[in-house]
């Protein structure tokens, strides 16, 4: 049964933990050279891509940074999407690298649109990169995806997107190839359910010619680095081992599941859990149409103590997120993600219900 309803880390099935138990392995040895050969072929199709994957030993933020340092030639600029908290990550991340970067803005709650990343493009012609978050975490939004990168290329096909799907990817759809994407990354810890460590990114030829054109890339998040390693079937520094070890198991569960089962599943969870904040008085802090599959972020116009709400989860076994920065107190998040089932919100929806049975409704009379 899954206790963490929060989105990461998450839920690890038994045999995913237990893999981590193997012997160690030396890194540049047959043995790990085949393990890691097999990961990277079966994880393209996470990405649905024919190019490369890295692995690194590093949560999702290495890739952020690694997609800043490799991919904006000196006196080049990026452009960011912030409609939440990741997004404004990246774009610090970008500033601390010394990154020239610009925002495309949209409220927190509501989606980026391709229309909005249109005109910045037309407004200047020194962009090398568009960074945009796939999944927004802290509200609850899915970006989307295919129109903006399709808005990018009708003006500027030249520049890169680089999408940070850390939340979504292996719960809600990304297809990198299809979509005309240059690198989108994920962290372990979340949609895929592994346990924090490991993070991946898919990478396209032409995002990789573009750091050629980048001198100081940095050494650990290389990007060229990497990939000469990778044609090695290795890494430039010691990877996480076990983690490995546990990405090779949790790849067969995920292709045998099948990736529009696994769509299916996390998009059916997302709408029952949207039904019962509803039903319960609640509203949905993200937009129509561009809800997560993976997390629900609920506006909590019931005035919920949520630490109480919590105390009261634990008691049970189970947690849920509270908002995130500045939503904190005011939003709570419900994650529905990796190997969470339909059982198993049905249990946390009615320990809800029973903790909910026993408030009195502090919203204001009407
Ligand atoms: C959308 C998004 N991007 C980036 C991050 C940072 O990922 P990590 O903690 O794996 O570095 C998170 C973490 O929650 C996230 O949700």
């Amino acid at each position: 049964m899954a206790h963490l309803f929060v989105p990461g880390p998450v839920d690890v099935a038994p045999e995913v933990a237990q893999a981590q138990a193997k012997p160690m392995l030396p890194h540049r040895s047959p043995e790990f050279e085949a393990l890691f050969h097999g990961c990277e072929q079966r994880a393209r199709a996470l990405f649905f891509t024919q190019y490369r994957v890295f692995i690194s030993a590093s949560s999702g933020t290495g890739f952020q940074e690694a997609a800043v340092r490799n991919l904006v030639r000196p006196g080049r600029r990026a452009l960011v999407g912030v409609n939440g908290a990741f997004g404004k990550r990246w774009r610090e991340v970008a500033e601390t690298n010394g990154v020239a970067v610009d925002v495309v803005e949209a409220p927190w709650g509501q989606p980026l649109r391709g229309t909005a990343f249109a005109a910045a493009l037309e407004a200047r012609d020194d962009y090398d990169l568009v960074m945009v978050v796939h999944n927004e975490t802290s509200t609850g939004v899915e970006n989307p995806i295919a129109e903006i990168a399709a808005a990018v290329r009708a003006v500027r096909p030249e520049v890169l997107v680089a999408v940070d799907s850390v939340s979504g990817l292996g719960g809600a759809r990304l297809e990198m190839d299809a979509w005309g994407l240059d690198m989108v990354f994920t962290s372990g810890q979340k949609a895929l359910a592994l346990p924090p460590g490991i993070a991946l990114a898919a990478v396209s030829d032409r995002a990789l010619e573009r750091a050629k054109e980048v001198p100081h890339r940095g050494w650990y998040f290389d990007l060229l680095r990497l990939e000469k390693h990778r044609l090695k079937d290795s890494t430039p520094a010691t990877p996480a081992i076990s983690l490995i070890y546990a990405l090779d198991v949790q790849l067969d569960r995920i292709l045998t599941e099948g990736l529009e089962a696994r769509f299916a599943r996390h998009a059916a969870m997302a709408a029952r859990v949207q039904q019962w904040a509803v039903a319960r008085g609640f509203e949905l802090f993200a937009a129509e149409g561009y809800r997560s599959k993976t997390v629900t972020t609920v506006r909590n116009t019931r005035g919920v103590d949520i630490a109480e709400l919590n105390a009261f989860l634990v008691q049970r076994g189970m947690r849920i997120a509270n908002g995130y920065g500045p939503l904190k107190g005011k939003t709570f998040r419900i994650a529905h993600m990796g190997e969470i089932r339909m059982d198993d919100i049905e249990h946390l929806l009615a320990v809800l219900d029973e903790f909910l049975a026993g408030q009195t409704d502090s919203r204001p009379a009407a």
